[in-house]
């Protein structure tokens, strides 16, 4: 089983959408996709309403899913782990104990040679257009990283 986690600050917003989105273009049989927030803030909680509305009017239910806090020792059960930004990237890297670890962190965007952002931009404190905008651009991601991990 290939294990990817996918990294944002609250765990509500981007992450639950990345989590979702790449479930649905990956076989579970061999996936197994999670995501974590760096903050404790909204451990326990369901995504932000607006990333549960905007992945639901694409067909991908991510309502199940509960906020958790990222921690040093999901580097033993990830292969990959993707993070939103570089204030993610930043304080996950912080976390990584040997060389080992750091190689598994990756900017979600590196993997979209024609993103024009290198950041997932935060949705949380602007309106509902943010996160269908966020939705496209992690879809398009998570294309790329789905093809290149069936490769
Ligand atoms: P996310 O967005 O990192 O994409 O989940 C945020 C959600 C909550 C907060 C900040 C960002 N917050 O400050 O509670």
């Amino acid at each position: 089983m290939v294990k990817i986690l996918m990294v944002c600050l609250g765990n509500i917003c981007r992450s639950p959408l990345a989590h979702g989105i790449l479930e649905s273009k990956l076989p579970s049989d061999q996936f197994y996709i999670d995501s974590a927030g760096t903050a404790n803030y909204h451990v326990g909680d369901p995504p932000d309403g607006r990333s549960i509305s905007i992945a639901k009017s694409r067909g991908i239910d991510i309502s199940h899913q509960r906020g958790q806090q990222f921690k040093a020792s999901f580097f033993d059960v990830y292969d990959y782990i993707y993070v939103m930004d570089e204030h993610n990237y930043e304080d996950v890297i912080r976390m990584a104990r040997t060389e080992q670890d750091r190689l598994k962190v990756k900017l979600i965007l590196e993997e979209d040679p024609s993103a024009r952002l290198k950041h997932v931009p935060d949705p949380y404190y602007g309106d509902e257009s943010g996160f269908e905008y966020v939705f496209n651009v992690l879809d398009q991601v998570c294309d790329k990283i789905a093809q290149k991990l069936q490769q």
